[in-house]
């Protein structure tokens, strides 16, 4: 029962309970979700009698083993069974297919009753808090992670009904991020490498803002001036909510209409931001209408030749393509972090601003933490922190010269030019949240 069959089984049940609340039983949409549904849970639970999914503090945990990764990437559906007022859910072996489609429609809020008992039982709750929660050594930074995409959730359904955005908690969610940034930085630049399947702007707002406070934090801002920045870099994206998702997500090249579409967005977004109310909403619809700007002005939208732009917009520019470079999307693999730093160097001085990269190299570091790389000895290796020098990281054996996944990895200086070949996360399935949950991994 692999990591990857934890994650196609919560994904396959939040289809499911979407396309049972869309759909009547029977019709085509919601049976084929449930199939779905069935397959994945056929795997998670080939060759074992019985499991538990429990839900605590934010986290989800199969059976005693806290899932970093899917508590982050399944929040909505963490949320879902919180409002539906679940805690564990209890899987037999060989669930039925009847019993997966109740669970769908509890949780799909359709007036069904609590599936009570048969193969998939709800809130038994067989393991209590001192048995999982020890294992939840980062929690801290996870939470901050966790209020993040729950305000961003809020923010985005503020602005369904064509209102301004609601960013009244933006400074205090901010807030969070940074105390983290301060408390731990290199566990806060890893987790800032977090990857999703499904979602993406909100992940990406997230750890954008988490780069953007590093970088205030290195050039010396005082607080209030990161927290400016921080709440600048997460709403910066804001706008994309207003441009239809199938353009978002189109797997494919985009024609020119998608493409004027997609030009709206720091538009709408600066404008749902000042319609809306909070604290620094001006600096932050600056930032959200200037982060296409480019540095000498040839990006978009047109913001004139009145000068420089923001600092907080050429900050957030650079950490926003950052992320991007290193985020595979439907229509594009991801790039390793250290290519996606070359990538930003050569945007200096005509997309990005050159003091500003150079700022940004030397923070992250020859290679950036949530680099994986396969050494001379065929190891595979990943940062976890910038080094001493230069010329080496903080890093962590995690798979060994046999292909073995080490559990609880020791960080030790890695010399750069011990490095024979740069890798990613979907080559090794290794993710973010999982290593910075990984006690000796977490260094600050
Ligand atoms: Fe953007």
């Amino acid at each position: 029962m692999g990591e990857q069959a934890t994650s196609d089984f919560l994904g396959s049940l939040r289809r499911a309970v979407s396309n049972v609340h869309l759909y009547p039983r029977g019709h085509p949409q919601s049976e084929l979700a449930l199939d779905m549904l069935a397959e994945t849970t056929g795997t998670l639970t080939a060759g074992i009698d019985a499991l538990v999914l429990s839900m605590m503090d934010n986290a989800f945990y199969l059976d005693r083993t806290l899932l970093p990764q899917e508590s982050l990437e399944y929040r909505d559906l963490y949320r879902l069974f919180q409002d539906r007022g679940l805690d564990s859910i209890s899987i037999d072996g060989r669930p039925s297919t009847g019993d997966l489609a109740e669970l769908a429609a509890f949780l799909a809020n359709d007036g069904s009753d609590v599936p009570a008992d048969g193969t998939i039982r709800l809130n038994e709750r067989p393991y209590n808090r001192s048995d999982l929660v020890k294992l939840a050594s980062m929690s801290q930074i996870r939470h901050s992670y966790t209020a993040s995409l729950d305000f961003l959730q809020g923010v985005a359904e503020s602005m369904a009904d064509e209102a301004g955005a609601d960013i009244s908690d933006a400074v205090w969610t901010v807030e969070k991020l940074l105390e983290q940034v301060l408390l731990q930085p290199g566990a806060s630049l890893l987790l800032s490498t977090l990857k999703t399947h499904d979602e993406y702007t909100f992940y990406h707002s997230i750890n954008t803002s988490l780069l953007a406070l590093t970088v205030g934090q290195a050039i010396g801002l005082n607080p209030d001036q990161i927290v400016e920045l921080g709440v600048g870099a997460l709403l910066h994206d804001l706008g994309k909510i207003r441009v239809p998702i199938e353009i978002i997500q189109y797997p494919g090249r985009l024609d020119d209409a998608m493409w004027a579409e997609i030009k709206r967005h720091p538009h709408e977004g600066a404008q749902a931001i000042l319609a809306g109310s909070g604290q620094g909403q001006e600096i932050a619809a600056l930032v959200a209408l200037e982060h296409h700007a480019r540095y000498d002005l040839a990006g978009y939208p047109e913001v004139g030749r009145r000068g420089k732009l923001h600092l907080y917009s050429r900050i957030t520019t650079i950490c926003d393509i950052y992320d991007a470079l290193t985020t595979r999307r439907a229509y594009k693999r991801a790039m390793p972090p250290a290519t996606a730093l070359k990538t930003i160097v050569e945007g200096s001085g005509t997309q990005l601003d050159p003091d500003l990269v150079q700022i940004f190299v030397s923070i992250l570091g020859i290679f950036p933490a949530g680099s994986l790389l396969r050494l001379e000895t065929g190891e595979v290796a990943a940062v976890v922190a910038p080094g001493r020098d230069a010329e080496s990281v903080k890093a962590a054996i995690v798979i060994t010269t046999d292909g073995e996944r080490v559990s609880s990895p020791d960080t030790f200086d890695l010399s750069a030019d011990r490095v024979v070949e740069l890798l990613l996360p979907e080559d090794v399935g290794l993710d973010a949240a999982s290593l910075v949950e990984s006690s000796h991994v977490a260094t600050g």
